[in-house]
């Protein structure tokens, strides 16, 4: 089925092109394609909600994107739409205020075609940010250590994909603890940011890091189409300076998406960065709460 509510951003006129982003985020739909987390009955979606339209902060220089529900994976059974969250990041590094960046983003591995994305990565001196399910580490350090090695940034994703919301604040945390000493022991780094397995959060997943929850502008959805010319196409299309886009590198589909990718947008004058380095080097301050004003800055 198709995906309803799409997820193509809405930037507020008349803004300024590098100015801080906010991610909407409104409903969370479909199904993870892990295979290992996503139950096939969860795929059922949700109605979308209405996607947030956060005010200008500051100056009103800043440039927002609303985005439109679209789940990184399967809706967890239960859940419904929740409240409308939004993201806003506190601003951009130096150097993505003078170039055009994009940050690619790619979740639920290491897999086996890890290894072949790095080396697509190598060949057009991209970074990206891989959101590694911590057990997929423990079971094959290898590509994370790999990764780290190239200047790739790592972020937490849970150890198993399970729904953050439908645990306890305890269950939680430690869930996050044994996702980072996976990392920590594959790659001698620990994650800074965390994106939540459905990007599903709500307060109770929010108290237990003080990390950046790091959501995206555009959703491949990758896991829906296994068709590289279609990942690849809608990646390009929906590409923004500023923009993080997200796909699954379990996918080889995906895999095979990313030359293409990388070729067009390199074309477009686009640098691939981390996360982080997209906002300053360090960890990102993003902020996010719900509508209507942008909330706590973490
Ligand atoms: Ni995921």
């Amino acid at each position: 089925m198709k995906s309803k509510g799409g997820s193509r951003p809405t930037v507020r006129p008349g803004t300024r092109r590098w100015a801080a982003t906010l991610l909407a985020v409104a409903a969370l739909t479909a199904a993870c394609g892990t295979g290992r987390a996503a139950d096939p009955a969860a795929s059922r979606s949700a109605p979308a909600a209405e996607a947030v339209r956060a005010p200008a902060a500051g100056s009103g220089s800043q440039a927002w994107h609303a985005v439109r529900a679209g789940g990184e994976s399967g809706m967890p059974p239960g859940m419904s739409s929740g409240p409308a969250l939004s993201v806003r990041a506190a601003g951009q590094s130096a150097g993505c205020r003078r170039a055009k960046c994009i940050a690619l983003t790619f979740d639920d591995g290491p897999g086996r075609y890890t290894g072949t994305l790095l080396r697509h990565l190598a060949d057009h001196r991209a970074h990206a940010t891989f959101f590694v399910v911590g057990r997929n580490v423990a079971a094959d350090p290898g590509p994370v250590r790999q990764a780290v090695e190239a200047g790739h940034e790592i972020g937490n994703h849970s150890w198993s994909h399970r729904n953050l919301t439908t645990l306890s604040g305890a269950e939680i945390r430690s869930d996050l603890a044994r996702t980072d000493r996976a990392v920590k022991a594959a790659a001698g780094v620990t994650p800074k940011l965390v994106r939540p397995p459905y990007g599903a959060f709500n307060e109770t997943v929010r108290r237990q890091t003080t990390r950046p929850v790091v959501l995206w502008s555009v959703d491949t959805e990758d896991w829906r189409y296994r068709d590289s010319a279609a990942v690849a196409r809608k990646a390009v299309k929906s590409a923004s300076p500023g923009g993080i886009i997200l796909f699954h590198d379990i996918h080889p589909t995906t895999v095979k998406a990313i030359p293409k990718v990388l070729e067009s947008l390199s074309a477009r004058g686009y640098k691939f960065v981390t996360v982080s380095e997209l906002y300053g080097g360090k960890a990102p301050k993003l902020v996010y709460g719900g509508s209507p004003r942008p909330a706590v800055a973490l």
